[in-house]
């Protein structure tokens, strides 16, 4: 018997997304929760066009704060010592739940009725990320690895609208870091033929994409620097019993003094010497590196904003360290575009500014895209590239050893 395989229209729900490749207007909504765990960004974009063609707009963007018992059963799966299995399986549907009533919530605030989005691309929250290394100190005997919660299906289902969701672990199955992904998106809407510039995104981690003036996609190079505001917040939030979770604007920050010497000793961690591409999480430096540089603090009869001002200036000078290290001599940044909530943090700014003397140091909103909203309207922006059918990593930020097309799709 012959099968007809050829020429045969697809049918039932699979069909909304070859319908999708259609249109050159699509409205996608971008999901994303960060290392921070301070809540879920949804951003309404409608993009135009896919790859160099790309165009978007920004209709709508909200962080929708976890529920308050959330962020911490999230970040009691991130530790081995605290994490359960059946604790996994639950939250993986929970947030999925949680990242669908994200979206029912922001079309309902804006009069947008589920049926004008045609895709939704979710990064998901990660909760263990082992990227390993196998040519530093750094190195973890474990096989590499990431995984990221929030399960599509119950976007896709609770939604009624397509899914592509989960876009890391292609990348890290060709020997990549699973990470910056952002990268490409960086590229397709920023890369400039004058210019070289540097995205700079301050969540919980902080990550820089390199866009040399009239670059190849191959010229990009990018990695995580550091800790981003991940440690500040763990201080902040010891010192004040759980009253603050982050130094808002910088000012307790601005209210002291950093302790350099600490710092010299920190820079010295493993991470910072090795070679990008890198990435980094929770596991390296979450809250059992900062509880240590909070008690190294203390050690040295530091007040509680020293203590704050010596970990935001930490993040200034890995920034800037890897700066120096890795980009400055060959592709000499002329404006770096700062993203994330710590773009709101005014003593990473001003520190960032005094540290790097040669490059405009600006919060991404002056080239018109939102600081708030940027990595959403990334996986956005990925989600839209996998649907046609194009890559989404860049081998030479992630070092993965081929191109490849990111995410699982989940029809509604
Ligand atoms: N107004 C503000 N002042 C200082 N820091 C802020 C402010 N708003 C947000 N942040 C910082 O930004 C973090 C959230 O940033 P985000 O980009 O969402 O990170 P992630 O991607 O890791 O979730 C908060 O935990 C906090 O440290
Ligand atoms: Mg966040």
């Amino acid at each position: 018997m012959k099968v007809e395989i050829h020429g045969v229209p697809p049918q039932g729900k699979i069909k909304k997304f070859y319908e999708l490749l259609k249109k050159n207007k699509k409205y996608v909504i971008g999901l994303m929760s960060g290392t921070s765990v301070d809540g879920i960004d949804a951003a309404v974009v409608e993009i135009t066009g896919h790859s160099l063609e790309t165009t978007v707009d920004l209709i709508a963007f909200e962080t929708f704060p976890f529920p308050p018992d959330v962020p911490q059963r999230i970040l009691a799966l991130c530790q081995p010592d605290t994490s359960r299995v059946d604790d996994i399986c639950e939250m993986n549907f929970y947030i999925g739940h949680l990242f669908a009533e994200a979206v029912k919530h922001i079309l309902q605030e804006n009069g947008i009725h589920a049926s004008d989005i045609d895709l939704i691309g979710s990064h998901g929250q990660t909760i263990h990320h082992l990227p390993g290394d196998p040519n530093t100190d750094c190195k973890d005997s474990r096989y590499p690895s990431t995984l990221q919660i929030g399960e599509p299906a119950v976007i896709a289902h609770e939604t009624g609208i397509p899914t592509i969701a989960d876009f890391r672990v292609a990348d890290m199955a060709a020997g990549g870091q699973g990470a910056p992904l952002v990268s490409y998106p960086d590229y397709l809407l920023f890369h400039d033929s004058l210019k070289t510039v540097g995205l700079l995104n301050i969540g919980g981690i902080a990550n820089l994409t390199v866009l040399p003036a009239n670059g190849s996609f191959d010229s990009v190079s990018a990695a995580d620097t550091g800790p981003g505001n991940m440690c500040v917040d763990a201080v902040v939030s010891e010192i004040t019993d759980g009253k603050e979770r982050y130094d808002k604007a910088g000012q307790r920050a601005a209210q002291g003094t950093p302790y350099q010497p600490l710092i010299d000793e920190w820079l010295k961690h493993p991470f910072f010497q090795m070679t990008p591409p890198k990435t980094t999480g929770r596991e390296m430096f979450g809250h059992t590196f900062a509880m240590e540089c909070l008690a190294a603090c203390r050690k040295h009869s530091l007040v509680d904003n020293d203590c704050i001002a010596t970990l935001t200036e930490l993040t200034v000078q890995t920034v800037a360290l890897y700066i120096s290290q890795f980009v400055a001599e060959q592709n000499p940044i002329d404006i770096l575009y700062v993203s994330g909530g710590g773009v709101h943090n005014q003593t990473i700014m001003q520190g960032l500014n005094e540290a790097l003397v040669d490059t405009a140091v600006e919060p991404v909103d002056n080239s018109g895209i939102s600081a708030d909203a940027k990595e959403s309207i990334a996986f956005a922006i990925l989600a839209n590239e996998s649907l046609h059918g194009q890559t989404g990593n860049l081998p030479s930020a992630t070092g993965a050893s081929v191109r490849k097309i990111l995410g699982k799709f989940v029809c509604p």
